[in-house]
C-alpha cells in the first residue's frame, strides 16, 4: 500500500499517456496522495480536465503560469513540491523528456521537479517510444545517466506500438508501475550485518624474485571489491586488506593496502580477535622464493632453479585458531570439475561457506566483470548461482552469509 505517501506523476507525450488516468486512479486507490506534472505535449495524448478530476489536484505543467495549488506560495511550488514528495514517477518518459531530465534542463514543472526533488527519495522512470528509438545511442546514453544518478529505470514491454509494429517500447501497464513503486518505497529490511566486523582480503599477492620481479596471478580484486562494497552498504565494518590492484576503495571501507601473502596476513591479524567474519576473496600465492635477491638477479647463460617454499594459508590461520561464534568463508577456483576440491577445501579449512567458481579465462574467474558461483555450506547445502556480475554475484554471497550469520 502506499498511504500517505506523496508522489509526483510525470507525463510526457507519448501516445501512452492515455492510461495515465487509471494510474492514477490506482495510486489513490492504493492510498497515495498524487500531483501531476504533466508536459504540454502530454496533454495533446491526455486531457488535463480527466487528470485533474482524477488526481484531485490542478495538473501543472508551465512554470510561470502553475496556480498556487493550495500552497502558500505560488513562485516558490516547485520548491515546496521537492520537499513535499516521497516518490517521483515519469510515465510515460518520452525520448526528449529523457534527454531534458539527463541534460538538467528545467523549462517545465516536470523538469523542474525533478530537480527540486529531495536526495534519496526514489525517481521510477517508465520510458515508453518506438524500439528503435529506445535502442538509439542517444537515448540508451541519457538513460545510463539517469541510471547512474541512482533513478530506476522501467524496461519498456514487448508487444504493438502505436507505429503498427511490434517490439519493445511499450510502457509497462500501470499495475506494474505501482508493484514497483511499492518496492521501491518499502524501507530496507535490516542487515545481520549491520554494525559486525569483517575483514576481506581481495586481490593477487606479489612474491618478490629481487627487488624489482616478483611471481603473482592475474586477479584483479573486483570481487573481492565488491564483496567488501555490499556488507559497507548494509552496514558492516569493513576492514579490505588488498593486493596491488587498481580500483578504487568502496565508500565506508577500511582499506589496507599489502604485497606479500605474509604481509597480508600480518596486516589482517589484528583484526582477527574482533571480526564477526573473514572472507578471503584474496587469490594469495601458494608459494614464494625461499631467498629473494637484493638488487638484480643477474643472467648468464646457465638455467636457473628458483627455490619456493610456501606460504602461510591466510584464511586457514583464521579458521582454525577462531573464537566460537566467527565464521569463516573462502574461495575456491578451479579449471572445469573442481568441484570435490572445493568440497575438500570447505572442510580442510574448517570453512563455513566456499564459493566455487570455475577458471575459464573467458566469462568467470580472474580478471573478468562476471562471475558464476557455486556456493558450498558447511550444512551440505549447494547453491548454483548463474552467471552475474561480480556486484550482484557479491549480493548473493552476502544474501547466503546473512542467514549464518544469524544464528550466531
Ligand atoms: O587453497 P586455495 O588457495 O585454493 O584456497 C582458496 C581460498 O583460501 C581463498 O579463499 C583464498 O583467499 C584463501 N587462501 C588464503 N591464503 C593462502 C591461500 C589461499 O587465505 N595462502
Amino acid at each position: 500500500m502506499l498511504t500517505g505517501k506523496n508522489i509526483l506523476l510525470g507525463i510526457s507525450g507519448g501516445i501512452a499517456a492515455y492510461k495515465t488516468p487509471h494510474l492514477v486512479r490506482l495510486l489513490k486507490k492504493s492510498g497515495a496522495d498524487v500531483q501531476v506534472l504533466a508536459t504540454e505535449s502530454a496533454l495533446q495524448f491526455v486531457s488535463e480536465l480527466t487528470l485533474a478530476t482524477v488526481s484531485g489536484r490542478p495538473v501543472l505543467t508551465d512554470i510561470f503560469t502553475a496556480d498556487g495549488n493550495g500552497h502558500d506560495n505560488a513562485r516558490t511550488m516547485h520548491i515546496t513540491l521537492g520537499e513535499w514528495a516521497d516518490a517521483f514517477v515519469i510515465a510515460p518518459t518520452t525520448a526528449n523528456t529523457l534527454a531534458r531530465l539527463a541534460a538538467g534542463l528545467c523549462d517545465d514543472m516536470l523538469s523542474l521537479c525533478f530537480l527540486t526533488l529531495r536526495p534519496g527519495k526514489p525517481v521510477l522512470i517508465a520510458p515508453a517510444m518506438d524500439g528503435h528509438m529506445y535502442d538509439s545511442p542517444s537515448v540508451q546514453r541519457n538513460l545510463s545517466v539517469l541510471a547512474a544518478q541512482g533513478c530506476r529505470i522501467m524496461e519498456p514491454e514487448s508487444g504493438s506500438l502505436a507505429s503498427g509494429q511490434c517490439g519493445l517500447g511499450r510502457m509497462p501497464e500501470p499495475e506494474s508501475i505501482i508493484e514497483k513503486l511499492m518496492q521501491l518505497l518499502e524501507p530496507p529490511a535490516e542487515s545481520p550485518l549491520k554494525g559486525r566486523t569483517m575483514i576481506v582480503t581481495a586481490g593477487p599477492t606479489r612474491e618478490k624474485l629481487d627487488d624489482v620481479r616478483f611471481l603473482s596471478n592475474y586477479s584483479s580484486g573486483k570481487m573481492g571489491f565488491a564483496i567488501a562494497a555490499d556488507a559497507a552498504r548494509r552496514g558492516a565494518n569493513v576492514h579490505l586488506v588488498t593486493g596491488p590492484v587498481n580500483l578504487q576503495t568502496p565508500p565506508g571501507v577500511e582499506r589496507i593496502d599489502v604485497e606479500s601473502a605474509a604481509e597480508m596476513l600480518e596486516a589482517a591479524r589484528p583484526f582477527f580477535d574482533n571480526c564477526d567474519l573473514f572472507i578471503g576473496a584474496a587469490a594469495v600465492a601458494d608459494y614464494r622464493p625461499e631467498t629473494p635477491v637484493e638488487g638484480k638477479i643477474k643472467k648468464n647463460d646457465a638455467e636457473m632453479e628458483i627455490r619456493l617454499v610456501r606460504n602461510p594459508d591466510i584464511l586457514a590461520t583464521f579458521a582454525t585458531s577462531r573464537k566460537l561464534g566467527q565464521l569463516a568463508v573462502g574461495f575456491a577456483l578451479e579449471t572445469a570439475g573442481g568441484i570435490d576440491y572445493a568440497r575438500k577445501k570447505l572442510v580442510e579449512k574448517q570453512l563455513d561457506l566456499v564459493a566455487f567458481n570455475v577458471y575459464d579465462g573467458r566469462t568467470s574467474g580472474f580478471e573478468v566483470d562476471t562471475n558464476a558461483l557455486t556456493l558450498l555450506g558447511r550444512d551440505g547445502n549447494i547453491t548454483e548461482l548463474p552467471l552475474l556480475s561480480k556486484e550482484k554475484a557479491a549480493g548473493k554471497l552476502i544474501d547466503a552469509i546473512e542467514p549464518l550469520l544469524q544464528r550466531r
